[in-house]
C-alpha cells in the first residue's frame, strides 16, 4: 500500500491540498492503488506548533513515503523569525535530506488560457516548455555562507555557487533522457562568460551531452538571455536545464507565459534505487498566496497538476496522469476559471467549485 505524506503547509496550501486530496482518492480508486494518506505540518504551521519548520518525525515520514505532495510554505507572519527556523527552510531541508536533485517543472499553455498570459496569445497558445532545474546545490546550499565583521567593523555577506562534476552531469542526465520522450532539443542555460561554475556547467554538459546523448540538439544559452527568449520567442524551447537559482527564475518567468502562477506543478526527483524507485516530492511553484488564504478563491490546478505528476513519475500510471491533465484542459476549455485566470470578462469560481468541476470531468 503505497503511502503518500501530505504536506499542507501555509497559506493557500491547506485549500488547494484538500482539492488535490479528492482527485488522489480518485486515482487510488480508478487505478486500484490503494494509497494510505498521512497528513502532517510542514513550514510555518510546523513552527507554531512545535517550533521549528519540519520536526524530525515529519522528516522521517518523508523519507519513507512512497511520495511526498506539498501545498505551499511561507508568510508575512514569519518575517521576523530566525532565518535558520523560517518557513522555506522546511523545503530546502525536504529537497536536501530526500536528495531530490531533479525538479521538473512543466509549463504547459493551454490553448483556452492564451488570453490570460500577459504575452501575445499567438506567442503563447500550445506552448509546452520542461524547465529541468537542479535543486539540491549551487548557491542556496553553498559554503561559506554568511555574514562576517571586517576589520574596520563593517559587514560582509557571502553565499557562495557550486558544482560538482557529478551534480551536473546527473542533472543533464535526465534532462537529456527527458528530451527523448519529446522534441530531442536541450537548452542549458548558466553565466559561462561571467561565472567559473557557468564555464564549468557548460563543459560539463557538453561532455555528458557527446558521451551519452549526441543525437539529441544541445543549444548552450547565457541564462540573461534565456530570461529574454522566454518572453519573446517561447515556443523555441523544448527541454531548458539550469542551475538551482537560474531555475528558480526562469521558471517563474515561465509560469506567467502560461497565464497564472496557479497553473505550475513540480516534480522533484532523487535518483532511481535498484528497483528503480526514487524519493519524490510534488508541489505547485506559486507560493502561500497569503493575501488570498482563506477566502476559497485560490487556484488549485497546479497542485491538482503535480498530482498528476506524481502518478506519472512515482507510480508509472501514465493512463491516470492523461486523464487528470485531460479534465484540467476540459474545465478550462468549459470557461471555468479561478480569480487568478479570469478574463475582465469571466464569472470566477471557487476553490471547492474548481475541485468540483475537475473531479466532475474525471467520472
Ligand atoms: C520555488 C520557491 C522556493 C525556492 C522558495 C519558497 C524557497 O521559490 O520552489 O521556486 O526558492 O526554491
Ligand atoms: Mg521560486
Amino acid at each position: 500500500m503505497p503511502n503518500i505524506l501530505l504536506l499542507a503547509g501555509d497559506g493557500i496550501g491547506p485549500e488547494v491540498m484538500a482539492q488535490t486530496k479528492r482527485v488522489l482518492e480518485w486515482a487510488s480508486d480508478k487505478a486500484s492503488l490503494n494509497f494510505t494518506f498521512q497528513d502532517a505540518l510542514a513550514g510555518g504551521a510546523s513552527y507554531d506548533a512545535h517550533g521549528t519548520p519540519l520536526t524530525d518525525e515529519v522528516l522521517e515520514s518523508a523519507l519513507n513515503a512512497d511520495a511526498v505532495i506539498l501545498g505551499a510554505v511561507g508568510g508575512p507572519d514569519y518575517d521576523n523569525v530566525e532565518r535558520h527556523l523560517r518557513p522555506e527552510i522546511a523545503l530546502l531541508k525536504l529537497r536536501k535530506e530526500l536528495d531530490l536533485f531533479a525538479n521538473l517543472r512543466p509549463a504547459i499553455t493551454y490553448p483556452s488560457l492564451a488570453n490570460a498570459s500577459s504575452l501575445k496569445p499567438e506567442l503563447v497558445s500550445g506552448l509546452d516548455i520542461l524547465i529541468v532545474r537542479e535543486l539540491t546545490s549551487g548557491v542556496y546550499f553553498g559554503t561559506p555562507r554568511g555574514m562576517e565583521t571586517l576589520p574596520d567593523g563593517t559587514q560582509r555577506c557571502v553565499d557562495t555557487q557550486s558544482y560538482t562534476e557529478a551534480e551536473i552531469s546527473r542533472i543533464a542526465h535526465v534532462a537529456f533522457e527527458l528530451a527523448k520522450q519529446r522534441n530531442n532539443l536541450v537548452h542549458s542555460a548558466e553565466k559561462a562568460n561571467v561565472m567559473e561554475t557557468g564555464a564549468f556547467w557548460r563543459k560539463i554538459v557538453t561532455e555528458t551531452h557527446a558521451k551519452h546523448f549526441s543525437d539529441i540538439t544541445l543549444e548552450h544559452i547565457l541564462a540573461d538571455n534565456c530570461a529574454m527568449q522566454l518572453v519573446r520567442c517561447p515556443k523555441q524551447f523544448d527541454v531548458l536545464v539550469t542551475d538551482n537559482l537560474f531555475g528558480d527564475l526562469l521558471s517563474d518567468v515561465a509560469a506567467m507565459l502560461t497565464g497564472s502562477l496557479g497553473m505550475l506543478p513540480s516534480a522533484s526527483l532523487g535518483a532511481p534505487d535498484v528497483n528503480g524507485k526514487r524519493r519524490a516530492m510534488y508541489e505547485p511553484v506559486h507560493g502561500s498566496a497569503p493575501d488570498i488564504a482563506g477566502k476559497n478563491i485560490a487556484n488549485p490546478i497546479a497542485t491538482i497538476a503535480s498530482s498528476s505528476m506524481m502518478l506519472r513519475y512515482s507510480f508509472n500510471c501514465e493512463q491516470i496522469a492523461n486523464k487528470i491533465d485531460k479534465a484540467i484542459e476540459t474545465v478550462l476549455d468549459n470557461g471555468l476559471r479561478t480569480a487568478d485566470i479570469a478574463g475582465d470578462n469571466d464569472r470566477s469560481i471557487s476553490t471547492t467549485d474548481m475541485g468540483d468541476a475537475i473531479l466532475q470531468a474525471l467520472t
